[in-house]
């Protein structure tokens, strides 16, 4: 039996109208609740986590590695896209529990939500995706604010400003989207399970506390400590991330690298 390491949590109506939260920690066990001496229930994790549907907004690399990473997980994927035909090759040994659709179908199908478009337009594919899909989903927005100019001795130009995030303008334009940032501080190549010198730390922030927990979980099974920095006002923080992380890059090629945050 493989056993993949996964924290899943349930919530159970029993027969005496008594609500049991459960916490899976691992997808291929049965967990057996006993109740009294003749009561007992089997709930089978893995069938609970195959209900776990992800809708992607985006076609770029961004969306195509973090839907590899979910289905390597066991979740079921769609990304959205306004051209499906440039997704067939990334669809094309990826399985069943992938597949591609239009930005609205996406955000249909997803129980939670990646936006993973360029942040200049991150807006416009919310309106196509229809926001009311959106509505309190979690959504994981990985996008950043970059000016479509060139660099300056490597460091990217943003649109937005310090003091209003992208994410900021976005959860303001779309209420009741639960959005979180995550991802955006690190290239595409090592947003899944990295293998590096010591745990690398995702900054996320949000407003949503529940939405910041689940996002929490799915970053530490794709191998990452979180540092969660509370709410959307701190994408003001988080966003500029992704300008530091692109000096080496833009500068000497480099991307093998990832911050991590060291306490005493
Ligand atoms: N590349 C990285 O390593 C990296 C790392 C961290 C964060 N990010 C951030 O993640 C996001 C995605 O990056 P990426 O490199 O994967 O892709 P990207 O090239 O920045 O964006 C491609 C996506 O943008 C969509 N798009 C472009 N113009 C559009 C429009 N007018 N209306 C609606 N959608 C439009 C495209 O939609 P169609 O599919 O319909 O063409 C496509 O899905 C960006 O915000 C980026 O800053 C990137």
């Amino acid at each position: 039996m493989s056993i993949t390491p996964l924290i899943t949590k349930m919530r159970i109506l029993w027969a005496s109208q008594t609500f049991v939260d459960v916490q899976c920690l691992y997808r291929n066990v049965k967990i057996v609740l006993e109740f009294g001496i003749a009561s007992i229930i089997t709930i089978n994790c893995r069938e609970i986590e195959a209900m776990k549907k992800i809708g992607i907004l985006g076609s770029g690399i961004v969306a195509k590695t973090l839907g590899s990473g979910f289905i390597k997980h066991g979740y079921s994927v769609m990304l959205g896209t306004r051209d499906a035909e440039k997704l067939q090759e990334w669809l094309a040994d990826k399985g069943p529990n992938a597949s591609v659709g239009s930005f609205e179908d996406a955000a249909r199908f997803g129980d939670i939500i990646v936006l993973a478009v360029k942040g200049i337009v991150a807006g416009d594919a919310i309106d196509l995706a229809g926001p009311q899909n959106l509505h309190f989903k979690t959504v994981i927005d990985t996008t950043n604010p970059i000016a479509p100019v060139a660099p300056e001795d490597g460091v990217l130009k943003y649109f937005s400003s310090i003091n209003e995030s992208l994410m900021e303008q976005l959860q303001n334009r779309f209420p009741e989207v639960h959005f979180v940032k995550a991802f955006n501080s690190v290239g595409s190549a090592l947003m899944v399970n990295p293998i590096m010198k010591e745990k690398p730390t995702m900054f996320i922030c949000g407003n949503n506390i529940g939405s910041r927990k689940q996002v929490a979980e799915i970053l530490q099974l794709f191998g990452w400590a979180v540092a969660d920095m509370g709410r959307a006002t701190a994408a003001r923080a988080i966003e500029p991330l992704c300008m530091l992380w692109c000096i080496p890059y833009m500068q000497d090629g480099l991307h093998n690298h990832a911050f991590s945050l060291v306490t005493e």
